[in-house]
């Protein structure tokens, strides 16, 4: 696996031993900034598996920042370095989440166990996946479409691991549409039992979908889905949580008690929308709406749907309106969505050489990280692509 660890500093020094030591561990992607704060913007942009930092130098600000970054990023692993082992500083350290703490010059053994036990820590929280509920106050502007293809392309990236899509856009019906399966169970057996939620309950009602993902689906009449309220959604999410590595959840439009409860269970909301006014007047509207309920700013992902040459308003022009940064753009490609969605396969499945399906597996990285695998030749001349997102900031 390619992990990618970003060096602040003199963080290790400039000797090579450490560096290869942290090459051992996979951490083959080394990315050296000059202060904290640009292994920040780092961080917000890729997916970051190590942060080295010299921390004798770190105000109290940035310690703080770093404590929210940690929060959401749980997968990263810290290590403060410091040229002398100081208590009160490794004290505000701990306190800040950082797991692990060197002495420079760094004694190989030294950083050898601290990788070692990060990574222990980082399995043992991999059981404890992520959930990205995606949402859009506006309908058609692509919610459904973009939760099955972000799953299969979550999938696709990391081989191993268990994805499930849930759909919460009650009465439900899309996502199985999408994925061309019918669904014996829907999640209206949870409702009605979820006192006695378990994996073995969770398990019996999810659905094998294409490429390795589980799909749990929505009732599709409007009486079952009545009966599942904000205590269920929040209790089923806990327990996907803990049942798959990414759980994607297609929220219903409305901003119901319900729904909350997916947007609060969520670690990522993925707003959707599209570069037209009354999709932007939506967007800022529930931006709006996230703020005062008080949603982090990194919890909101912005996520521009269907962008086109012919579109009015610029990404940059939209930026502004929302007050918010354009987490990621999705290009218009009505041709190949619509043939997946006749095929019932998602299109990193069912077009992989398109420049969609190569845009999907990129969103899915920044996400989740895990390595793109590029099936065919997604996009145009993929190889090159992704030499070029692998290799890119590299110093
Ligand atoms: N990137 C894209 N390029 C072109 N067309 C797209 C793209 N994403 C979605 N669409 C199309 O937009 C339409 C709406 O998509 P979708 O059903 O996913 O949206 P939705 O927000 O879930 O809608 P609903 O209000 O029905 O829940 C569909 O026809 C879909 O094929
Ligand atoms: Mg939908």
């Amino acid at each position: 696996m390619s992990r990618l660890a970003v060096i602040v500093g003199d963080a290790i020094g400039s000797d090579a031993p450490p560096e290869q030591t942290l090459q051992r561990f996979g951490y083959s992607r080394l990315q050296r900034t000059a202060a904290l704060a640009d292994a920040m913007e780092v961080v917000s942009d890729e997916h970051v598996d190590l942060l080295v930092v010299p921390v004798e130098g770190v105000s109290e600000q940035d310690l703080a920042a770093l404590d929210r970054v940690l929060r959401r990023e749980r997968h990263m692993g810290v290590i403060a370095t410091s040229p002398q082992q100081d208590p009160q500083l490794m004290l505000r350290s701990m306190r800040a989440g950082i797991q692990e703490f060197l002495v420079r010059p760094i004694a190989l053994p030294d950083l050898v166990a601290a990788l070692e036990r990060l990574h222990r820590r980082v399995d043992a929280r991999e059981v404890n996946g992520q959930v990205f509920a995606v949402f859009s106050a506006k309908g058609g502007v692509g919610t459904t479409t973009t939760a099955v293809n972000l799953a299969s392309a979550l999938a696709a990236n990391h081989g191993e691991a268990k994805i499930a899509v849930a759909d919460m856009a009650l009465p439900g019906g899309d996502v199985a549409l999408l994925l061309n399966v019918r669904p014996a169970y829907d999640l209206s057996e949870l409702s009605s039992k979820i006192e006695r939620l378990d994996s073995e309950l969770l398990n019996s009602v999810m659905t094998p979908a294409a490429d390795g993902v589980w799909f749990l689906a929505a009732p599709e009449r409007a009486d079952s889905a009545d009966s599942v309220d904000a205590g269920a959604v929040s209790a089923i999410l806990a327990q996907m949580r803990s049942a798959y590595a990414f759980t994607v959840v297609d929220c219903e439009h409305q901003l119901t008690d319900r729904t909350l409860a997916a947007l609060d269970g969520a670690d990522r909301i993925l707003l959707l929308t599209e570069l037209k006014v009354p999709a932007l007047r939506a967007a800022q509207r529930t931006l709006g709406i996230f703020r005062r309920l008080g949603y982090p700013n990194e919890k909101l992902c912005v996520i521009v749907n269907r962008l086109q040459s012919g579109d009015v308003v610029s990404p940059a022009e939209a930026s502004q309106v929302l007050k918010a940064d354009i987490f990621f753009k999705l290009p218009n490609d009505y041709r190949t969505v619509s043939e997946a969605a006749t095929r019932g396969q998602p299109v990193v499945q069912s077009h992989p050489d398109s420049r969609l399906a190569w845009a999907y597996l990129q969103l899915a990285h920044k996400l989740g990280g895990g390595s793109i695998v590029a099936s065919g030749e997604a996009g145009n001349g993929s190889r090159s692509v992704l030499r070029q997102i692998f290799t890119r900031k590299r110093n």
